[in-house]
């Protein structure tokens, strides 16, 4: 059965509709809707062509011996399912590594990457309990962690919080998946923001449920608008997600806003989920304000972990909170640990950290302060922005990320990727094109704050070089970047 030829099927005793696999011995639904018409093997175990029975064609693989080798299809779960702060631009950046090209990488919030280190209390507090952490631990979480952050979410105000309502993952990334598979049906909705940290709406989509996209544009600070809220609320929405301060945009969110957000909650019966994993991390004036305390009895999970603001994203620890009313969320609290034990436990050596990461020195402050790294390294985007001919930022108030943008005069039809693109083949830059965010537009980009502020002013110098490289056909009329 090898070189080129078409096998009738009927002619073949390998290749006949009976050489289908048998449907029990391996279920695939699509098997018994394929008819083999004819077949090209150009060389044994090459595709052939199926017929399905409205006459479509498809092709298909068979093996050696004439067995069905059926590609495996993902599920249509995913197909809107997007993360592509780690997609092909990122595997183009290994690629051009590979060949020995040294890529500065801004793409991802890696603190890890651009030589911040844990605190050392926190390494010292998990090697000495290193001994003690073989077994599996209670699904929700060591005791010690809970109880410390139990005790941080009381000392801020939160209301009706406990210990068992603490719930300790292997990342807020796990938490996220965990709140909204134990609250959505199919089809419910859940108001998100525009730009959002896309893994709130992959765990949404994933769930079953349906973003419905506040929009928080740099016309309006990147804050939302409550009355924009108000309207897309609908019988099916079940929740509203903040992330404050916020990835990407950099927006601290003020009291007044946030208690506009819990009257809605209130008034229409709303579960609040509050990504607030950079909560230490605010510049000059700007002050966070947790989301609990404003929500009072109002259901509300507050999430956050040791990622950020302790610089132990690879210790994979984070925590949500459930705070309100312990009567309104009784059911919803006992479904969250069902999925919590169908997990068994987050990783158990990087709890032992918790209880000094929220009791111990606060280390990232001189870090955000007037002469810190992170301070300075804000700066050095501002500063930057300003002095380009195309960039404009709304300056970020917080979190580790500006999200600027390109000035419309100067690109009227600018596209994102191809720019991200771009700057990292000619200038060897990584960083996230902004239409990895869920925004309607495609003119902005994030870059990471983790560089040093010598770096990262290097960086938007290159930037601005292919932005002046694209812009020059454009201002002679030639090409437009697209
Ligand atoms: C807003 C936000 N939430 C959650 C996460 C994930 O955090 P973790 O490392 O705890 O999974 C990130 C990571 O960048 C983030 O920016």
């Amino acid at each position: 059965m090898t070189g080129a030829a078409l096998w009738p099927v009927q002619n073949s005793p390998r290749l006949s509709v009976d050489a289908l696999p048998d449907h029990k011995r391996n279920p695939i639904p699509l098997h018994p809707r394929l008819i083999l018409c004819w077949t090209e093997l150009t060389s044994p175990g090459g595709p052939c062509t199926a017929r399905i029975p409205d006459n479509k064609y498809c092709r298909v693989s068979y093996n050696f011996w004439g067995s069905l080798l059926t590609s495996v299809q993902p599920s249509t779960h995913l197909s809107e399912v997007r993360y592509e702060i780690r997609g092909p631009l990122a595997r183009r950046a290994r690629e051009l590594e590979a060949h020995g090209r040294d890529i500065v990488h801004i793409n991802i919030g890696n603190p890890g990457r651009f030589g911040f280190r844990v605190p050392a209390h926190l390494l010292e507090a998990m090697a000495r309990q290193l001994p003690h952490s073989d077994a599996y631990c209670q699904e929700q979480g060591i005791e010690e962690a809970r109880v410390a952050v139990a005790a941080q979410q009381l000392a801020r105000g939160a209301s009706g919080v406990a210990v068992d309502r603490i719930f300790i993952g292997n990342g807020v990334s796990e938490l996220i998946d965990i709140a909204l598979r134990a609250l959505l049906e199919t089809g419910d909705e859940v108001l998100l923001p525009s730009p959002d940290y896309p893994l709130w709406s992959a765990a949404t989509l994933l769930n079953g449920g349906l973003p419905r996209y506040y929009s928080c544009p740099a016309v309006q600070a990147h804050l939302p608008d409550s009355d924009e809220m108000a309207a897309l609320i609908t019988p099916r929405t079940r929740a509203i997600i903040l992330i404050n301060p916020n990835n990407p945009t950099g927006a601290v969110y003020p009291r007044a806003l946030l208690e506009k957000i819990v009257a809605l909650a209130e008034h229409h019966g709303l579960l609040l989920l509050c990504d607030e994993i950079y909560d230490g991390i605010t510049y000059d004036e700007h002050r966070f304000e947790p989301l609990a305390p404003l929500a009072g009895e109002v259901p509300c999970l507050s999430f956050n972990g040791l990622s950020k603001v302790h610089r132990a994203c690879g210790f994979r620890v984070g925590w949500m909170s459930l705070s309100g009313n312990p009567q309104r969320t009784a059911a919803y609290r006992d479904a969250l640990q069902l999925l919590a034990a169908l997990r068994l436990c987050a990783n158990v050596p990087a709890q032992w950290a918790v209880k000094p990461a929220l009791e111990g020195p606060a280390t990232i402050t001189a870090l955000v302060r007037p002469g810190g790294r992170l301070h300075e390294a804000r700066r050095a985007v501002i500063n930057g922005v300003e002095s380009s001919k195309y960039l404009q930022l709304v300056a970020p108030q917080g979190a580790l990320y500006a999200f600027p943008s390109v000035r419309t005069d100067a690109f009227p039809e600018f596209d994102d990727e191809s720019f991200a693109y771009r700057l990292l083949e000619e200038e060897s830059v990584l960083l996230a094109p902004g239409s990895s965010f869920n925004v309607p537009d495609s003119r902005h980009v994030r870059l990471t704050l983790l560089p040093e502020a010598t770096q990262l002013t290097d960086i938007v110098t290159r930037m601005d070089r292919v932005l002046g490289r694209l812009a020059a056909p454009a201002r002679s009329g030639m090409v437009t970047v697209s």
